[in-house]
């Protein structure tokens, strides 16, 4: 039988993250936080001082990219050997990897290291595409959404709680525009995939969502 996988995807802000890593810990699964390998190749970009448009340029970084990831309680990434954890969730990183994600010949090259994931016992996978292209053959699926004005506004909350400078209206309209960017491409579209279940965690607690997507696979 092959290893079991519950994907959890959604638009940014859905409470992807939150809700995977409680279900890979109460499932004791290991956890795929999809983004962050986008978010880290966008940091290696930026770093390099290389423009988002440079396709080849970027395809080169991702090739040669070594990530290193301790999913304890917080997630922690090394970019070829140097923590890049603090960069991870600013809107900085998170608008550039919307840019970078949409290249067809960059997602090719880190769909591999996203499949290497999946190991006994199991596998959580939070993203835009776990379930329609990186892991088809889940069993579990799960789209996670919330509308964009409660979507900005837990994203408002979690950078002040970080300390990070943030305006709500700025968040707002760059959520939108990720949206739409992450819903129109061309390749691996942040779409439901086949035999998900729709949750939309507008009016629901955090509690509440992760149980019904625990009580989907037990
Ligand atoms: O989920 P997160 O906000 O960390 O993702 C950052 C960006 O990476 C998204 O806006 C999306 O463009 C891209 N992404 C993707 N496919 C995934 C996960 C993230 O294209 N599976």
């Amino acid at each position: 039988m092959s290893v079991p996988v519950l994907t959890i995807d959604g638009p940014s802000g859905a409470g992807k993250g939150t809700v995977s890593r409680a279900a890979a810990k109460l499932l004791q699964w290991h956890y795929l936080d999809s983004g962050s390998i986008y978010r880290s190749l966008a940091i290696a970009v930026l770093q390099a001082g290389v423009a988002l448009e440079d396709l080849a340029a970027i395809t080169q970084i991702a090739k040669a990219m070594r990530l290193e990831f301790d999913c304890g309680e917080v997630l922690t990434v090394r970019l070829n050997g140097v923590d890049i954890t603090s960069q991870l969730a600013t809107e900085t990183t998170g608008n550039a990897a919307s840019i970078v994600a949409a290249y067809p010949e960059v997602r090719a090259v880190l769909l591999q290291k996203q499949k290497d994931f999946r190991q006994l016992p199991g596998l959580v996978a939070d993203g835009r595409d776990m379930g329609s292209v990186v892991f088809p053959d889940a069993q579990f699926k799960v789209y996670l959404t919330a509308s964009a004005e409660e979507r900005a506004n837990r994203r408002y909350k979690q950078l002040i709680e970080k300390g990070i400078d943030a305006n709500l209206l700025q968040i707002t309209r760059e959520i939108e525009e990720r949206d739409r960017r992450d819903s129109e491409r061309a390749t691996a579209p942040l779409m439901v995939p086949d035999g998900a279940v729709i949750i939309d965690s507008s009016s629901l607690s955090i509690r509440q969502v992760i149980d019904a997507v625990i009580s989907l696979v037990r």
